[in-house]
């Protein structure tokens, strides 16, 4: 296997066009999250900004959009098929403000890959990332590096990824939750990683600003619950794919979804956090 095919591997969801059909779809849901946040952090016009583990991008230009032709934003990823769309899109020539990098972030040379000069950075957003790193140090000391003192981090990421539930009912949603969170673990992963940040980002002297939850409780109709629905729709191929899910299994958990939308019922997400750091 290559490198780059090796860090691509490191995403159990994988970057196929469905995958990146679901990404598109979930930012869409959580873009007001996002902006709100961004705000929060100052995130502003002729700023320079990362964008850690971009995905197809969708957040990316989002940020070209905010830092506006005088700043700058570097999308980085390990996923070609993902760096690739977003390059697609940028040879329209909207935003020259913006480049994407091919990077590893669980892994580190100790020194940062060319194209990310050091202290210069103004802010850094990651979404949905550290959940999928064996390793969160060369994530953390690539942030810590390039920000500038001052330069703020924002993280959108889980903090107990079991509270994903249905009420009444749920049991079989509730074992598919366990074995979602177990095939994570196998690869390296950490559903719950929001619980070591704090202490990792404080040991590099950042400071935290502001933290909340994000976490939402919505009945069947609501757009959350529609992105739960989504996830459940194609997820369980992959957890079959892989061994840990039966069609027995599958079979039960559609019937109480189905139920689920029926009737009256609660659809409660991951513990979601989002958290904004300062740069010493
Ligand atoms: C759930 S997606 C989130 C994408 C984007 N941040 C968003 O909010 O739409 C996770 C992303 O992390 C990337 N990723 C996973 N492991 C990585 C690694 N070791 N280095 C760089 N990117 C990685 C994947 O390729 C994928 O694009």
């Amino acid at each position: 296997m290559s490198a780059a095919a090796a860090s691509e591997a490191s995403y159990v969801l994988g970057s196929d066009a469905i995958e990146r059909a679901r990404l598109e779809r979930q930012h869409a849901i959580w873009r007001d999250a996002m902006l709100r946040s961004w705000d929060q952090a100052g995130f502003g016009p002729g700023q320079r900004l990362l964008d850690l583990g971009c995905g197809p991008g969708f957040a990316s230009l989002e940020l070209a959009e905010r830092v506006g032709a005088a700043g700058q934003v570097l999308a980085i990823d390990s996923a070609p098929a993902y760096l690739e769309h977003l390059e697609q899109q940028l040879r329209q020539g909207q935003f020259p403000q913006l480049r994407t990098l091919q990077h590893d972030l669980a892994s580190s040379s100790g020194v940062l890959p060319s194209g990310l000069e050091e202290s210069r950075w103004d802010g850094a957003w990651c979404r949905w990332v550290a959940m999928f790193l064996p390793q969160l140090e060369p994530l953390l000391d690539l942030v810590s590096q390039a920000l500038r003192p001052g330069g703020r981090l924002v993280l959108h990421e889980y903090v107990r990824w079991d509270t994903f539930a249905l009420h009444p009912g749920g049991s079989a949603l509730a074992r598919f939750v366990e074995r979602c969170i177990q095939h994570w673990r196998d690869h390296g992963g950490d559903p719950d990683v929001a619980q070591r940040l704090p202490a990792l980002l404080e040991a590099r002297g950042f400071r935290l600003l502001h933290s909340s939850s994000l976490m939402a409780c919505s009945p069947s109709d609501h757009p959350k619950t529609q992105w739960l629905l989504d996830f459940l729709s194609s997820y369980p191929t992959q957890l079959m794919a892989a061994g840990r899910w039966s069609a027995a299994e599958q079979a039960t958990l559609e019937a109480e979804l189905a139920w689920g939308e029926r009737h009256a019922s609660l659809w409660v997400t991951p513990a979601l956090v989002e958290l904004v750091w300062e740069r010493p």
